[in-house]
């Protein structure tokens, strides 16, 4: 294929239909329960009745679990789960080096220390291996996140986690309804954490939820942050209190949550939707050595999803760097971004390298949370071998859900193009000869990205040629 039908070069952009996502978070449908409670002029529910239980109820039922405590945030639920399994000065927990920061953050909340663990190449989920190798006396509990959606080999992580006598959280804030071995995630662990936020899949706007079948670990959530419901609200009257709680405050808004009830009711449809993109997607980047999707694990149905992940190898795209790539793919029409996770830090560092995890001094930025004077600065700089090679070699897309599938295709078609485009041209001009400015070497390009191209709207590159 000539560069020279490259649409940044001025070629027919590869994508011609329009991208156009249909499908809605929020129905007008949501919003008639919110205004029949906006009229009786009631914007709380302090106690978890009503519209919350029910909330709560479903989600029970979605994870097949006894208990659902419903949250203003997903990191409210991972707090209150480390809160609840223990974890606290002196504990460890092992917690994936490529996630978003929230997973670990809450840990230093209850004065324990994050450990980072390896990820597995091909699923970019926890390695289980790596995670037992880190075990030691002080770890509390293991966090297993199922990111993008894709599920974790949880039997393994169980058979861990029971051997060694350390609690197991799930972090499924991408991966409403996802399953194992066809059971539910959430219900594996002791605790699963939800994330209900923004563009999730079942979304309140700002809301979490953590499940448990285990009634006295609810208790302690509860204690936690929620005094309105400490009285009647205890799954196993584990504590004699007042209405007393620890001064957080983790109850959810009442409109969250009636928002997450509309959503959580089209989540199946949404996870139908998002696998069959998927599937479509993946089937026309098949034998594209440039650009693969991340493998499933085998056991595993995919659900939520946040985004379609894809790895890019740009040893098969001419040397070109990511964001070079990007850019090019972009200008055929794809709302491509390049992925954030892996390079979360500031300066592009790494969760495991980031000063507030490597030091724990929590002080410096204010607040009474330190280190503990038994807490060395422990250097996890360079061993997480995966991670460390994921930079500048993830892209993303947005979860197409109520799209055309021909234009989930022209999307596959256009990277490939831009795939074989940029592997000719490494081949004519050598790895430094690119046309476009900055497509040198692939190296660790850091820019964050955002989706390229708005819904409806055409690319517009800013890349310049040369
Ligand atoms: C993996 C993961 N865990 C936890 C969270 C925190 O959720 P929230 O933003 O609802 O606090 C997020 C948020 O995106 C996340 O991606």
């Amino acid at each position: 294929m000539s560069p020279d039908s490259l649409a940044i070069y001025g070629g027919t952009p590869a994508v011609r239909s329009r991208y156009r996502e249909r499908w809605r978070q929020i129905h007008l449908a949501d919003l008639l329960p919110i205004l029949a409670h906006a009229r009786r002029d009631v914007s709380t529910l302090a106690k978890g009745d009503g519209p919350i239980a029910l909330f709560e109820k479903r989600f029970a039922t979605l994870c097949g679990t006894a208990h659902a405590l419903a949250m203003n945030s997903g990191t409210a639920a991972l707090h209150s789960a480390y809160f609840a399994v223990g974890v606290k000065p002196g504990t460890e927990v092992i917690v994936p080096g490529y996630t978003f920061f929230a997973t670990a953050a809450p840990i230093l909340q209850c004065g324990g220390r994050p450990v980072f663990c390896d990820v597995d190449a091909r699923t970019l989920l926890a390695d289980p291996s790596d995670v037992e190798r880190r075990i030691t006396p002080r770890t509390r509990a293991i966090c297993v996140v199922h990111l993008w959606g894709n599920p974790a080999p949880m039997d393994r992580f169980v058979d861990i986690a029971r051997r060694h006598g350390v609690a197991l959280i799930e972090d499924c804030s991408h991966a409403h309804g996802a399953r194992y071995r066809d059971r539910p995630v959430g219900s594996w662990g002791d605790i699963g954490c939800f994330s209900l936020q923004g563009p999730k899949a079942v979304s309140g706007g700002e809301a979490g939820i953590a499940v448990t079948s285990d009634p006295v670990l609810f208790d302690h959530m509860l204690v936690l942050g929620h005094y309105g419901r400490l009285k009647s609200g205890q799954a196993r009257n584990t504590f004699d209190t007042d209405y007393i709680s620890l001064g957080v405050k983790y109850r959810p808004h009442l409109y969250a949550i009636q928002l997450a009830l509309g959503s959580l009711s089209r989540l199946e449809e949404l996870n139908r939707r998002r696998q069959r993109n998927y599937d479509v997607l993946c089937a026309g980047l098949a034998g594209c050595l440039a650009v693969e999707p991340i493998k499933t694990t085998v056991g595993g149905l995919r659900g939520g999803f946040l985004e379609f992940i894809l790895r890019y190898v740009p040893e098969h795209a001419g040397g070109w760097n990511r964001s070079a790539f990007v850019q090019a793919v972009r200008a055929e029409g794809v709302p491509i971004g390049e992925e954030r996770y892996a390079r979360i830090g500031d300066r592009g560092r790494m969760l495991h390298e980031t000063p507030i995890f490597t030091t724990l001094d929590v002080a410096r930025l204010g607040g009474p949370l330190g280190r503990s004077e038994d807490e060395g600065e422990r250097s996890t700089g360079h061993d997480l071998p995966v991670v460390q090679g994921l930079g500048g070699r993830l892209i993303t897309l947005p979860p197409f859900t109520r799209v055309s599938e021909q234009f989930v295709r022209e999307c596959a078609q256009a990277l490939r193009k831009v795939a074989e485009c940029a592997a000719t041209m490494g081949e004519q001009s050598g790895r430094h000869g690119t046309r476009l400015k900055g497509a040198g070497i692939a190296g660790e390009d850091e820019t964050n990205g955002e989706f390229g191209v708005r819904s409806g709207e055409r690319a517009r590159v800013s890349a310049r040629v040369v």
